[in-house]
């Protein structure tokens, strides 16, 4: 049986908008163990982003339960903002990967110095940065600058970064939504890839149904209560 990663019960997320307040989710159970994937899809401002950023601590939900990675998080009890903050940011640093849209690199750093970076503050050995970017198909540009490579280039430089960590989770919110389709496709091949013989669990938000299909569960938060269907 594999370890549960990340466990959600009753999450629920409103925004005020003027003198009201517009539910982004309600009631919303999800599960993830070990080695799976799950796609959060719907259309835009359904909520992917948000719930992406409930699970790496940066949005706090309104109630609900959150356990991961052997954290709990009780959003129906009162918690110090601090507390909940450190343990946040923790986990950020050392367990969980994020990959946004765009690659967060540092422009003052070549991509190997980048990957060094990220591997640093989740301590793992930084003899292998190099051989992450190889895994990548960029070993050979590990001494460019960000601003020296192709959109692609950096986002396979971003997964480098997130690998590097041996993260438990990975969070991806449209991680090739700025690529041309060809690169976006190879780009994913990529990701699914290194999940697959990492192990490494995955929510991966999309709007593309084809990159939804490669996950092994979706919910789908366009309509209403989400269900999480296991392939
Ligand atoms: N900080 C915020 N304040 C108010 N409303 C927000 C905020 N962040 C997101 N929203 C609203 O919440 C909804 C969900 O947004 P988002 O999670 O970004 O959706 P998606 O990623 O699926 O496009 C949208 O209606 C958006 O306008
Ligand atoms: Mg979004």
């Amino acid at each position: 049986m594999s370890q549960v990663v990340l466990e959600a019960r009753e999450l629920s997320k409103t925004f005020a908008s003027g003198a009201e307040r517009i539910a982004v989710f309600s009631g919303l159970s999800v599960e993830l163990a070990e080695g799976q994937s799950l796609a959060l899809v719907g259309r835009s401002g359904s909520g992917k982003s948000t719930l992406l950023n409930v699970f790496c601590g940066l949005e706090r939900p309104d109630t609900g339960v959150l356990a991961l990675l052997g954290e709990r998080f009780d959003y129906r009890e009162p918690e110090t903002a601090g507390q909940a903050e450190k343990r946040w940011a923790r986990l950020r640093r050392r367990r969980i990967g994020v990959v946004f849209q765009e690659a967060n690199l540092m422009p003052a750093l070549s991509l190997l110095d980048n990957v060094r970076l990220r591997a640093r503050l989740a301590q793992q050995p930084l003899d292998q940065c190099q051989a992450w970017l190889e895994r990548l198909g960029i070993g050979e540009l590990a001494e460019r600058y960000p601003d020296q490579v192709s959109g692609g280039q950096r986002q396979r430089a971003a997964l480098a970064m997130v690998f590097a960590m041996n993260p438990d989770l990975i969070l991806a919110d449209e991680p090739t939504g700025s690529l041309d389709r060809r690169t976006a496709e190879e780009v994913t091949a990529e990701l699914f890839r290194l999940q697959a013989q990492t192990g490494v669990a995955l929510i991966l938000a999309t709007h593309d149904p084809e990159l939804a299909e490669q996950c092994g569960m979706t919910l789908d938060l366009a309509h209403g209560a989400p269900a999480g269907q296991a392939r």
